[in-house]
């Protein structure tokens, strides 16, 4: 499909391009042993283990392998802990937007523009009249219980987004048909709208004054939710600093895919000689809390880099194999499952005591033309367990064959020197290398096995999100046509299009990625044209939660803007079985 061998003045480009691109080395600092930590590098749940302070067998050679990069550098990532394989633009990409805004409301909203309009610190200009309603942060959380039972969730969730303290609000009560016979990628047309009937304004201040129009249902036929399943088959490694393996997403995000599934996460974290045993004791409960099976584990060697790292957590991978496991999964610290259910079936399909290199190429050529023909680490690359213990016994000579300093480059050509397998590419595992606006791909229809750049590229809660597939598995994402102009983008959007949608073809994603040119024809293209955004309404997934009776509750939202003395908007869909 592409030739494998890639011009060497290619590869020479792509390795300029990488050395300005180094993450930053741990090694900086001196090294503080934690108090009381003595040599340990390693903590995990229910246990602490003790693996020597020098790394196992540790070739003297090692000294001499090529110290890639960590003083030439012109600029630091710190805490990076993708493989470093964005494209050329990505440092530049993410130095140019403002930070964001304040957390609660840049959170959830991954969309441009969306939590700015009215949170901006330039006071509007004194209106005319004194509003009706409050924007932003001015208005008060409500007093708990004090909204009528069905307004909870909105009270709760208004607060935090900073909601107007008014809304217009529209709920629907969707009745789920669980069906093993759904076609996915068919978008199916119902009649009733999601706006319109049973529109009403919420007062957030006086919360329990509000009355209720009855909750419109409407019956959608959605896959099965899928089955619990242990997966204790699969082993993952990432490699990360501290702050960002402890940052308020990483653990719930973590624990959405992992929590109860007995998959491990081997967690090298970059830093640790730099943490208290505390520090490393808090972050390793944290993880237990959640029901994951963490293990906390030092760099093999501290002088090496994150890249290096991403891929030396493989001898600690390797260390903490069981019988049953069969599957090794490197991933970039952002990469993240609705669900492990369509990686394990994915999987399944080949024989773990057969070499395989499983994984995917970045959508954009030019990333492959740089970088090469490779597992990408931002959708993950899967070795077999065959495969994974040649590699394993290899590392350290790996570390030192290798062409680039990148930790998805060291993997590929550990594979190519130590083995005869090749890349074997799993479409829907993606490495989303779309920048700017994601609405295109989240629209598009797509079932991704993985998602990426949730927390850098653009700005998503992808936990919230997929919540919808715990309720009705491959329906994350899925879409539907409402009324004469909607559509569902199931935990992404509800879109409403002024021109109806006759004449959108929905089988092509729309163009609102800022980086998009022929060199994603090979793997995305054809894209159909960019919807002018007057003539495109999007309420935006912000936030979903599922209670204890199993009733799954998300949030579309449409941000009005305050000067123009809009009103925030809300689409409530209420999912009961
Ligand atoms: C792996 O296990 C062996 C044997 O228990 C031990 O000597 C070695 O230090 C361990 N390596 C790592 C990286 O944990
Ligand atoms: C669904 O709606 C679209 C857009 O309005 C239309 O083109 C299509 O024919 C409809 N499909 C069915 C099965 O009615």
């Amino acid at each position: 499909m592409f030739p494998s061998k890639v011009p060497r003045v290619v590869i020479l480009t792509g390795l300029v391009l990488l050395l300005q691109q180094q993450p930053s080395s741990p090694k900086e600092p001196p090294p503080v042993a934690p108090p009381g930590a003595g040599s340990k590098n390693e903590v995990s749940v229910g246990k602490i283990e003790q693996p020597p302070a020098a790394p196992p067998a540790a070739p003297a050679a090692h000294d001499d392998s090529p110290a890639p990069n960590a003083d030439s550098k012109p600029h630091d990532i710190p805490q990076s802990a993708d493989a470093g394989l964005e494209p050329p633009a990505a440092s530049e990409h993410e130095a140019l937007p403002p930070p964001p805004p304040p957390p609660a409301a840049a959170q959830p909203s991954g969309h441009p523009g969306a939590a700015d309009d009215h949170l901006g610190t330039t006071p509007p200009p004194p209106p005319a009249e004194p509003p009706k309603f409050e924007h932003g942060d001015e208005h008060p959380i409500p007093p708990p219980n004090n909204c009528p039972t069905e307004l909870n969730f909105l009270a709760k969730t208004g607060a935090e987004l900073h909601l107007s303290s008014h809304v217009k609000y529209n709920r629907r009560c969707i009745q789920p048909i669980f069906s093993s016979e759904v076609d996915r990628n068919e978008v199916v047309n119902i009649s009733t709208p999601l706006t319109g009937e049973g529109k009403t304004t919420v007062d957030m201040k006086n919360c329990a004054a509000n009355k209720l129009p009855k909750c419109i249902p409407i019956k959608l036929t959605v896959p099965k939710p899928y089955p619990e399943e242990k997966f204790n088959n699969m082993i993952f490694g990432i490699s990360t600093g501290y702050d960002r393996l402890n940052d308020a997403s990483s653990v719930a995000t973590f624990a959405h895919w992992m929590a109860g599934t007995d998959a491990q996460l081997i967690a090298l974290v970059t830093d640790m000689p730099e943490r208290s045993a505390a520090e490393i004791r808090a972050l390793n409960k944290r993880f237990g809390d959640a029901n994951i099976k963490a293990t906390l584990v030092r760099a093999l060697d501290d002088s090496f880099t994150t890249s290096q790292s991403h891929f030396t957590v493989l001898v600690h991978m390797l260390n903490h194999t069981k019988p049953e496991t069969q599957w090794y999964g490197l991933l970039d610290d952002d990469t993240f499952f609705p669900n492990l259910k369509p990686l394990a079936d994915a999987l399944a399909k080949f024989d773990h005591n057969k070499d395989y290199y499983i994984g995917t190429l970045s959508e954009d050529f030019a990333a492959v033309r740089n970088f090469g023909y490779m597992a990408f680490g931002g959708a993950g690359a899967y070795l077999s367990a065959a495969l994974a213990q040649k590699l394993g016994d290899n590392a350290l000579k790996c570390i030192e064959e290798a062409t680039a300093p990148e930790g998805d480059i060291i993997i590929r050509d550990c594979v190519y020197r130590h083995s005869k397998a090749k890349l074997t590419i799993l479409d829907e595992l993606w490495q989303q290398d779309l920048m700017g606006d994601p609405s295109g791909f989240f629209e598009s229809g797509v079932r991704p096995i993985n998602l990426h750049h949730w927390k850098s590229w653009f700005h998503l809660r992808p936990e919230r999100m997929s919540l919808a597939s715990d309720f009705c598995g491959d329906c994350f994402l899925q879409r539907w046509r409402f009324g004469t102009d909607e559509v569902l983008s199931n935990g992404y959007s509800i879109a409403k299009y002024s021109d109806g949608l006759e004449e959108l073809d929905l089988n092509f994603m729309e163009k609102t990625a800022s980086n998009l040119n022929d060199g994603f024809d090979f793997s995305i293209g054809p894209f159909r044209p960019l919807i002018n955004p007057d003539k495109k309404k999007s309420f935006l997934f912000e936030d979903a939660n599922i209670d204890d009776k199993g009733v799954l509750r998300q949030l579309y939202v449409w941000r009005g803007n305050a000067e123009a003395g809009e009103m925030d908007e809300v689409i409530e869909l209420v999912w009961k079985k």
